[in-house]
């Protein structure tokens, strides 16, 4: 199977007065912050990114942006992505055959957020998760300018998202937070559309082939979105992804309404992992051929966290 690039995609519409093949971070950085240095392209990443996640924090703005970690409803459909981020489910793939319960919130939450920063250290869980978002939406939105980090994080979005098991009102709740967080800045519709275009294409999408989106990491597994609910992806190719089920909730409290999850842990211990019973194995023979592959992705290739 021949992996899909996208990257040319997202080749900014460029306004008049600059250069044709822009890309959309030049282009705004240069709209907003004037010089289009490294440094420029990270502040912009870092005001968009933080947005998206805890909501519109800056003045002036377009509009108001809920962020990732407020409940929310996608069409009809309520959403709570917090307990994927506080620790509450049993969510985070860090090599094993099941999800661990991680806090991304274990540096400051939002109050460095606030502050223009990914954390108030550079040591936490939420420095790198930050770090690493800063640096994957850059590429996806061409920040290349001398200075701007290189993606230093994990290649395959789906072994990262693989415990999460998705539904695609969540993603697609994710997504919308990209859209309002752009748009709060500026960014304008036809550029926002481009931008969510790519990302329901590459990640809200269930049992996608490998595709690059970070040249360096060459094609990779990149859909996201896992339940029943996911649209299956042009040339599904399931056999290569793993059997998926909902994340076990570590704490009740903190993973909020019962509707995210089925095995109910209502009395486990913070180290979730070691209170579910194991995955079952139901690969088939194709796919168990596939899998294997997959599992040394998944397994054994520690994430570059
Ligand atoms: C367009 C969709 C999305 C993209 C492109 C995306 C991208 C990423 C990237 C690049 C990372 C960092 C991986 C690393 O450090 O190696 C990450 C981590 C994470 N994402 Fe997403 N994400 C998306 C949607 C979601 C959604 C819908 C959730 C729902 C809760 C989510 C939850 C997380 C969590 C909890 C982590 C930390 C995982 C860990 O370190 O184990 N993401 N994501
Ligand atoms: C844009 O095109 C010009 C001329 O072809 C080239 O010199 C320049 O490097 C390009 N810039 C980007 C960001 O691709
Ligand atoms: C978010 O944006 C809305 C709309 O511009 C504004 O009314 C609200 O005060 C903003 N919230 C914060 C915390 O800046
Ligand atoms: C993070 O920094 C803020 C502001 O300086 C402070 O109020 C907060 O207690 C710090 N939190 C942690 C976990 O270090
Ligand atoms: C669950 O989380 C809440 C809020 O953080 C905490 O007060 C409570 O003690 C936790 N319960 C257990 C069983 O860990
Ligand atoms: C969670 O489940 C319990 C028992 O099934 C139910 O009584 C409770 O109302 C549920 N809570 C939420 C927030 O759905």
């Amino acid at each position: 199977m021949r992996p899909s690039t996208f990257v040319a995609g997202l080749a900014a519409v460029a306004a008049p007065a600059l250069a044709q093949n822009m890309s959309i971070c030049d282009k705004y950085t240069t709209a907003l912050l004037k010089e289009n240095t490294g440094a420029n392209q990270l502040t912009l990443l870092t005001l968009l990114v933080n947005t998206v996640v805890i909501g519109n924090y800056t003045q002036p703005n377009m509009n108001a942006v809920p962020g990732i970690l407020a409940k929310g409803d996608y069409m009809g459909t309520e959403v709570n992505l917090l307990p994927y981020f506080n620790g509450g489910l049993a969510s985070s793939n860090r090599g094993g055959s099941m999800g661990v319960s991680i806090n991304f919130l274990d540096d400051g939450g939002a109050v460095p957020l606030t502050m223009n920063k990914p954390s108030n250290g550079t040591s936490s869980n939420q420095y790198k998760l930050m770090t690493h978002l800063y640096q994957y939406f850059g590429a996806l939105l061409g920040c290349s300018a001398t200075g701007f980090p290189s993606y230093q994080g994990f290649g395959s979005q789906a072994a990262v998202h693989r415990f999460m098991d998705l539904s695609a009102a969540e993603v697609g709740y994710f997504i919308e937070q990209v859209a309002l967080a752009a748009t709060s800045f500026g960014v304008s519709a036809d550029d926002v559309a481009t931008v969510g275009k790519a990302l329901n294409t590459i990640f809200n999408v269930r049992c996608a082939p490998p595709t690059t989106v970070i040249p360096a990491q060459g094609a990779q597994l990149q859909s996201i979105c896992e339940d029943e609910t996911c649209p299956l992806a042009p040339m599904a190719t399931c056999a290569a992804y793993p059997p998926t089920m909902k994340p076990a909730k570590v704490n009740s409290t903190m993973a909020g309404s019962n509707s995210s999850s089925s095995g109910s842990m209502a009395s486990g211990t913070m180290g979730g992992a070691a209170a579910t019973s194991s995955k079952p194995a139901s690969y088939t023979g194709a796919a168990m051929k596939v899998g294997a592959g997959v599992a040394g992705l998944l397994g054994a290739a520690a994430l570059a966290l």
